[in-house]
């Protein structure tokens, strides 16, 4: 015996398979969409490396620079940060780090290698080496990352903690 189907159960067969198909390639970046925000964490705290040892002279500003990205809900947001590492001798240990956010409205400072001064663009405020205020309105000196390591493999390492 044997079965034949009919034009009309075809086409609803079909019709439920292709409409299935589609509804989960709808549905499922749907779901991951909404769900997606609670699930992500941006993290607000972190260990950046910034950049091999061996490649920093000692005395001699080294010019580093990372992006963050913020989650809020379904809104990201990227942040860049940077600075400069000093080094004061062999020692991994002897060194400091200044943000090279201006403390006046948070411009960025550049060194300039012929000055030996840190300048901000935007008013023409001049630090010092230490980042120490020399010149212009910024209120405080340069702000400092002070929790830095040294990984196994010679990378320098910060602590980044958001706000
Ligand atoms: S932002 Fe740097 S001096 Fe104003």
């Amino acid at each position: 015996m044997s079965e034949t189907i009919s034009r009309r159960d075809f086409i609803k067969v079909t019709t439920s398979i292709v409409g299935g198909m589609i509804g989960v390639a709808i549905g499922v970046p749907a779901v991951y969409y909404l769900i997606d925000p609670a699930l992500r964490e941006g993290a607000k705290e972190a260990w950046i490396p910034i950049g091999k040892l061996e490649n920093m002279e000692i005395g001699k500003p080294y010019a580093f620079s990372f992006t963050r990205v913020q989650v809020n809900g379904w809104e990201r947001t990227s942040t860049s940060h940077g600075g400069f590492v000093i080094r004061n001798s062999d020692d991994p240990n002897d060194l400091f780090i200044l943000n090279s956010r201006c403390t006046h409205l948070s411009c960025t400072v550049n060194w300039s290698e012929n000055d030996q001064v840190y300048l901000c663009p935007c008013h023409d405020a001049k630090f010092g080496e230490q980042g120490e205020v020399l010149d212009g309105p910024p209120p405080r000196p340069l702000d400092r990352y002070d929790q830095f390591r040294v990984t196994e493999d010679g990378t320098l390492e910060i602590f980044y903690q958001e706000g």
